[in-house]
């Protein structure tokens, strides 16, 4: 017998979770000048802010953090990370960063000169904003589908090859010293990108001597897609799919707060010792010692384990079943649900579903905030509050190319039940989508705002 949606673990510790009254959440949310980045976790009773750091780590884990060798230089513990990166990934050479930020930080602190410009399918917030603060220009050149809410594609996470070529002619290749590709999309829903596009991406970036780095975050789930959406593959192991997908590039920077199921960690791998070392001189200033960065020996320990887990076909199975389950929840409740449905994370289109608040009043914070009042559960804006920014060229204000909100699912924490829960909260949201206003921004930092602002209702 196949077996079917089950969690493929049990529960060995749990953690208490409290609901609060809707007058309650109406007045936490008002004093968090209604930005859910300002509540207390402790106020909320489903958590789908963030899949990053919020993970069960399993027993193995927890064990393996008892082993953790705290010494400075040379611990143990940062071996036998590096072999799992090396038997996992395929990279030789790594360094050990606080978080995947961290590893971005480092790579283009080193590499990326004020003016320059580095191309990705699409940038996440934290890469956008790691490249704006050296001075640098982030350029987002995935394939038009991962714009349509609808199209059923496999793999809409792709980069625009012909895009790519045509970007690298017009600024030249001296202008961009480094390419990257992130896996799984993260800012086009989660989407994965297929095998042959991560070779061809990799050979235009070599083509013009151009650096390939994957932001790896999702590393495994993007691999699971590969095995069950690519026919070619579907004889293949995660880990070999994993293997081939490094193959082709010269080194990656991971949160693995993501798919190493960790609360805090992340790293840079690379393939050239040389550019391992330029990297390490920095992060001994910023992160720490080159055999922990930023970490301590119990976390690589944990890292370390971690790093099979996520890649173990089992969890991936159940991991993107249990994701599924929750799209077709909101789906059936009436939300304009993102297709196909990523791995991570499930994206309405708030502004298909809300289609009488125009973007500019962010339908995606809108829809969020309600669905905190109906049912205390947070999610995340992926849409005009994170992304609205200037044109470099004529200085026109763009707004996000899609207004989403993403339900990330931490992994190995909600069961099926929880599900079932926010699939109710979702037909209430519904039934009073007609009083649902949009919002504007009242105070905003200028990097990174959606963190910050102070939003009002029009
Ligand atoms: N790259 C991607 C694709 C990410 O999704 C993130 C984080 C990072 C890099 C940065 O890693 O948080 O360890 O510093 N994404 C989280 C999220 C925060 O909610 O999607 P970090």
């Amino acid at each position: 017998m196949s077996i079917p949606f089950v969690e493929p673990f049990r529960i060995k510790v749990v953690e208490p979770i409290k609901m609060t009254t809707r007058e309650e959440r109406l007045k936490i949310l008002e004093r968090a000048h209604n930005n859910l980045f300002n509540i207390r976790a402790e106020d909320v009773f489903i958590d789908f802010l963030t899949d990053s750091g919020t993970g069960a780590m399993s027993d193995r884990q927890w064990s393996a953090l008892m082993q953790g060798d705290e010494s400075y230089a040379g611990a143990r513990s940062y071996f036998h990370f590096e072999k799992a990166v090396q038997e996992v990934m395929g990279f030789p050479y790594v360094l050990p960063t606080h978080q995947g930020r961290g590893a971005e930080g480092m790579l283009f602190q080193t590499l990326v000169k004020p003016g320059q410009m580095v191309p990705n399918n699409r940038h996440f917030d934290t890469t956008q904003a790691n490249l704006l603060d050296v001075g640098a220009q982030p350029v987002d050149l995935a394939v038009d589908e991962a714009q349509d809410a609808q199209a059923l594609l496999p793999f809409k996470g792709n980069m625009d090859l012909q895009k790519l070529e045509d970007f690298i002619r017009r600024v030249g290749a001296e202008n961009i010293p480094i390419g990257m590709m992130t896996i799984t999309n993260n800012s086009a829903a989660g989407q994965p990108v297929a095998m042959d596009n991560i070779r061809q991406t990799a050979e235009i970036y070599h083509k013009y001597g151009i650096p390939f780095f994957v932001d790896a975050a999702r590393f495994g789930e993007n691999a699971w897609f590969i095995k069950t959406r690519d026919p070619l593959y579907k004889d293949k192991s995660v880990r070999e799919i994993v293997l081939e997908m490094f193959s082709y590039a010269d080194g990656c920077t991971m949160s693995a707060k993501k798919d190493a199921i960790v609360n805090i960690g992340g790293f840079i791998a690379f393939r050239d010792e040389a550019l391992k070392q330029k990297i390490g001189q920095r992060l001994i200033i910023h992160e720490g010692f080159l055999t922990y960065g930023g970490l301590a020996g119990r976390d690589l320990e944990a890292m370390a384990v971690g790093l099979y887990e996520g890649t173990d076909e089992d969890y991936l199975a159940y991991r993107e079943a249990h994701t599924r389950y929750l799209g077709e929840k909101l789906a059936k409740a009436g939300l304009h649900v993102y297709q196909p449905i990523g791995g991570h994370a499930v994206y309405v289109d708030a502004g298909k579903s809300l289609p009488y608040i125009p973007a500019a009043q962010f339908p995606g914070v809108a829809l969020a905030n309600w669905f905190y009042l109906e049912g205390g559960v947070r999610t995340v804006e992926i849409g005009s509050l994170m992304f609205e920014h200037k044109d470099p060229e004529t200085g026109e204000t763009l707004l996000a190319p899609i207004e989403l909100v993403r339900f990330a699912i931490p992994r190995r924490v909600y069961t099926r039940s929880h599900l079932d829960y926010v699939g109710e909260v979702a037909a209430e949201v519904v039934k009073h989508a007609h009083e649902i206003r949009g919002l504007q921004v009242t105070w905003a930092p200028e990097l990174l705002r959606h963190f910050m602002a102070k939003l009002e209702w029009v």
